[in-house]
């Protein structure tokens, strides 16, 4: 469980990060953002795609673990790929997409975490009781 929380919190924290920074590079266009943002990025995928690994492997969130895998390498090919996808008006769309597809990712982190969470619960309190 502890591992499971340490991974969480470095998803958690370098989503926020993520976010931000590419929220940033949207409004301002600065050029040095980019290379950050996929950095900090790449850390939260493989964060997400570590906690999908070991969801895999525990019973009962299997089926989220692998859900969680597919999507942990959609988010890169998506982010390298998006520059040159709908070029033009309509760019904007791509552009809110990756967003999207950044905070599904949060969201289905989270979600993971919280079921996880409720199924070692019982586990921990008969541990602690015996
Ligand atoms: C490995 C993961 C990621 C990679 C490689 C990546 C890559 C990129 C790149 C190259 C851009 C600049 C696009 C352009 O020049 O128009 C960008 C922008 C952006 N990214 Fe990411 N990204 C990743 C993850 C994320 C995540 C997880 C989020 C949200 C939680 C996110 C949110 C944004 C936003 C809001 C922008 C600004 C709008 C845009 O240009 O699309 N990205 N990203």
């Amino acid at each position: 469980m502890t591992a499971v929380r340490i991974i969480n919190w470095i998803a958690r924290i370098t989503g926020i990060i993520t976010l931000l920074l590419g929220l940033t590079f949207w409004v301002t266009s600065i050029n040095s953002i980019p290379g950050i943002h996929m950095l900090v990025g790449i850390t939260f995928t493989l964060s997400f795609l570590i906690l999908s690994i070991i969801m895999v492997f525990s019973s009962g969130v299997r089926l989220l673990g692998v859900i969680g895998i597919v999507y942990a390498l959609i988010i890169p090919v998506f982010g390298v790929i998006q520059a040159g996808l709908l070029v033009g008006d309509l760019h904007w769309l791509i552009r809110l997409a990756h967003m999207l597809v950044g905070i599904g990712a949060m969201l289905v982190i989270q979600t993971i975490y919280t079921r996880y969470g409720h199924l070692k619960q019982p586990a921990q309190q008969t541990a602690a009781a015996s």
